[in-house]
């Protein structure tokens, strides 16, 4: 078994929350399923927000938060228990089992909503709902409040506005527990372990799907079942795609292979990438532009540390690599001067990094008013630098064509500064020919 989030954990998000919801009402639903074709569904993903207040996986539910009501301030609708169609579609906790083994204070049939939203709106000042994020279901949302606006002369305060619940729930999911943390490390370990069986396996004249399927073995034979976003998997020019996910090209003897892969372990992500040559050996071109990569990585990774603010490791990166790509002649001028007109941007066309968490590209902010965020221990985040030379860019000499690297770990910030959780894959030139070649 992998560590997970305890019952109290959860109680102590809600609570946490409540406390700052000034008496309001908030109102998390879960994913609805969505259909894949016909009568076939995509595997069924809880929303981040529900999970991270309940734990409950089960679709068509949603958790009521009302501080201060007396008959119980966690009230959560889900189905109820029917042995017919649990035959069909699994087991279900029922509404017994929403109080029992999720400590919901009350529990309704999620057909019954309707019915009793607008009663546990009624006198609430605020409503904390993330508009937007839910598709129709907003509809129902203002519809209950709508039909409390028409009953206003019999003595009802209706809500008089409208919070993003997002605002407080994604700073404190910004910052993680233990527990959680150990389920990122568990997470990372898993994808870790997974990259270097691609490395392993990885040969000239094998297909693109065939070294994804060894990454998705490793995931599901340590128990993550789904990918946190979907791999990519890119051999030579199709690694200067950034979001290639076709994965379906034969791998060439002299081309690099980059794969960005992460496995999600109970609904928290691992998001890492490596670029290594399909042949064991990097080339001189590719290991110059490797290293310069691999220096950017270091410098931005240094960069994460409390006190220091959000942009800093990007500044670096850019640094590096610019200061790079003059030193092998891709690019001419003056070193400041580059930096300044964004000169690498052809090469370079992402940020740095993200956050990290229950979603890949997590919730949280990045500024607090115009000033960057600073970082502050629990937080997680990304360090991604990357290259990418497709064929014609301009001013690019062919030798560096179809080219493209990116070097991702996840890193957790620390007191004294931060801890890499995806250290289990090598990523210097000598340790990655060497794990090929050990193969
Ligand atoms: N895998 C998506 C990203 O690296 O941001
Ligand atoms: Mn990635
Ligand atoms: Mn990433």
């Amino acid at each position: 078994m992998h560590p997970a989030i305890s019952r109290k954990e959860f109680a102590a998000r809600r609570r946490q929350l409540m406390k700052q919801m000034d008496g309001g009402i908030a109102i998390v639903p879960t994913n609805p399923h969505h259909t894949r074709n016909r009568d076939t569904e995509f595997p069924f993903r809880p929303h981040s927000d529900f999970q991270y207040l309940t734990g409950f996986a089960e679709p068509e539910a949603v958790a009521v938060l009302i501080p201060g009501r007396p008959q119980g301030e966690f009230v959560l609708f889900c189905r109820e228990r029917d042995p017919a169609k649990e035959t069909w579609t699994g087991r279900r906790a029922g509404l017994e089992g929403a109080r029992a083994q999720y400590d919901a204070d009350d529990a309704f049939p999620i057909t019954d909503l309707d019915d009793i939203m607008p009663g546990l709106l009624e006198n609430r000042g605020k409503v904390f709902y993330s508009l937007g994020e839910h598709g129709e279901f907003d509809q129902r949302v203002l519809g209950w409040v709508n039909g409390l606006r028409a009953r206003v002369r019999a003595g009802i305060h209706v809500p008089s506005e409208f919070v993003d619940l997002g605002h407080l729930l994604h700073d404190m999911r910004l910052f993680k527990s233990a527990a959680e943390l150990k389920l990122m490390r568990r997470a990372a370990d898993i994808s870790a372990e997974a990259h270097c069986r691609a490395m392993r396996v990885c040969r000239p004249g094998m297909m693109e799907f065939q070294v994804e399927a060894e990454l998705r073995h490793e995931f599901i034979r340590q128990g993550a079942r789904l990918p946190a976003y979907e791999p990519i998997v890119g051999g030579g020019a199709n690694g200067c795609i950034l979001h290639y996910v076709d994965n379906d090209a034969p791998l060439n003897d002299g081309d690099l292979l980059l794969i960005d892969a992460g496995c999600e372990l109970d609904c928290y992500a691992a998001d890492i990438t490596r670029t290594f040559p399909v042949n064991g050996r990097f080339s001189p071109q590719q290991k110059a532009l490797y290293e310069v990569v691999l220096d950017a990585q270091l410098a931005a990774i240094d960069k994460v540390r409390p006190g220091n603010h959000w942009n800093e490791p990007h500044e670096a990166a850019v640094q590096v690599l610019t200061a790079g790509l003059l030193r092998l002649g891709i690019l001419t001028g003056e070193l400041e001067q580059l930096i300044a007109d964004e000169a690498y941007r052809p090469m370079y066309m992402h940020r740095t990094g993200h956050w990290l968490g229950m979603d890949v590209h997590d919730v949280g902010e990045y500024k607090l008013g115009d000033a960057w965020r600073v970082f502050e221990p629990g937080m997680v985040t990304t360090i991604e630098p990357g290259l990418y030379i497709a064929a014609g860019t301009p001013g690019v000499d062919k030798q560096w064509w179809d080219i493209g690297i990116r070097i991702e770990d996840n890193v957790v910030v620390t007191r004294r500064g931060h801890e890499i959780t995806t250290g289990g894959v090598p990523k210097t030139v000598a340790d990655v020919e060497a794990l090929m070649a050990g193969s």
